[in-house]
């Protein structure tokens, strides 16, 4: 079964193919990230227009490119939210419109689940149950997961959300935009253990997270400091280490909360999935450490942790033959909206 899927929550527009929800057979994705670098984050007005501009071109794209026509989709998945409600709204139009006119069924998809069922991309022979930590720009959650449309949220993010500490830590020092990656690289020849940095709620017997305190101690230190950077000059000399121990501090938390979600659960499989999933430090540090608790950690192939339309398609398989699908009319009835939450 061949499911469409299109993502637009934020700043990527992405149409893919996927069949029965585990093999890719297309996924094309258009970053905005070079149009909102300059403003140091997502300007949510400048990304729906940029949707609007590389839908359909990029819809063409994956039925030329893969020489497929409509008659092989079976549906149509879109991402419904969370998410900007202007960009949501572009991929969804597109979504519904084609629907109603090529007579295809409209699956509509929570972008978390989107990114939880992006792992059996990579790892398709994946069984339930597992721990899921989710860990985006927008999203830090931790979730059990017992089946494909089973889960039972353990916590989430108070305030900011992980990739969103990377993002206005590098904002601040002037790194450049998105921060994720920027700190990572900087970080790799520099010495995390530098500034004790806050490690939130790690005495608290619970699975929410907050980055806030964190970011917020960065700011201080530097400002007390003043090592405050210019951008276009060199980077000062110890601002690597500052981002160094920011990250471990980070990466320490995620996996503190994470290894303890398994043992509470009694689940020894740990999925990780979402941009900061992509972070070279949390990986081959939680690597060592769930080893020591015999914890298998799966992560999607690095392009499938940021945005994509392909985890969408893939979700879109499950929750079509599970039968949470619109057809007909009934597919206008359908909204974006931010309020859709996984788990509770
Ligand atoms: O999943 P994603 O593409 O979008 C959301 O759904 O939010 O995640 C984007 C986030 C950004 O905050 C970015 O800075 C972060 O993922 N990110 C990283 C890395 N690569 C991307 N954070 C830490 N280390 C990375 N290597
Ligand atoms: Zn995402």
């Amino acid at each position: 079964m061949n499911i469409l899927g299109i993502e637009s929550s934020c700043d990527e527009t992405s149409v893919a193919i996927v069949k029965d929800g585990r093999e890719i057979i297309i996924n094309l994705v258009a970053s905005q990230i070079s149009t909102h670098r300059k403003f140091g984050g997502v300007v949510p007005e400048v990304a729906s227009r940029k949707h609007i501009e590389v839908i359909i071109p990029l819809l063409e794209k994956v039925f030329q490119e893969t020489g497929m026509n409509w008659k092989k989709i079976e549906a149509i998945a879109v991402t419904i939210g969370p998410g900007l409600i202007g960009s949501l709204l572009i991929g969804l139009s597109a979504a519904k419109a084609m629907a109603y006119v090529k007579q295809k069924s409209l699956v509509p998809i929570n972008h978390l689940e989107g990114h939880i069922k992006s792992v059996f991309l990579t790892h398709p022979d994946l069984e339930f149950p597992f721990i899921a930590l989710i860990v985006s720009g927008g999203h830090t959650s931790l979730l059990s997961v017992y089946d494909h449309t089973k889960f039972k949220l353990l916590g989430a993010t108070r305030d900011d959300a992980a990739g969103e500490a990377f993002d206005k830590v590098a904002r601040f020092l002037h790194l450049g935009y998105p921060g994720g990656p920027l700190i990572d690289r900087l970080s790799k020849k520099a010495n995390s253990s530098a500034i004790k940095f806050p490690r939130a709620y790690m005495d608290k017997d619970r699975f929410d997270f907050s980055f806030s305190g964190l970011k917020t101690s960065v700011f201080n230190y530097v400002r007390s400091r003043d090592l405050a950077f210019i951008p276009g000059e060199e980077i000062s000399e110890g601002i690597p280490d500052i981002v160094a121990s920011f990250q471990e501090a980070v990466v320490d938390v995620l996996i503190f909360k994470a290894l303890r979600a398994c043992k509470c659960e009694g689940i020894k499989q740990l999925v990780l999935v979402g941009g900061v999933a992509c972070n070279s430090r949390l990986r081959d540090k939680l690597k060592i450490e769930a080893r020591k608790e015999d914890i298998e950690v799966y992560y999607p192939a690095p392009n499938l942790c940021t945005d994509n339309a392909a985890m969408i398609a893939g979700a879109g398989f499950f929750q079509k033959i599970a039968g949470n699908y619109l057809t007909g009319k009934d597919i206008f009835n359908l909204n974006a909206t931010n309020t859709v939450s996984i788990g509770k």
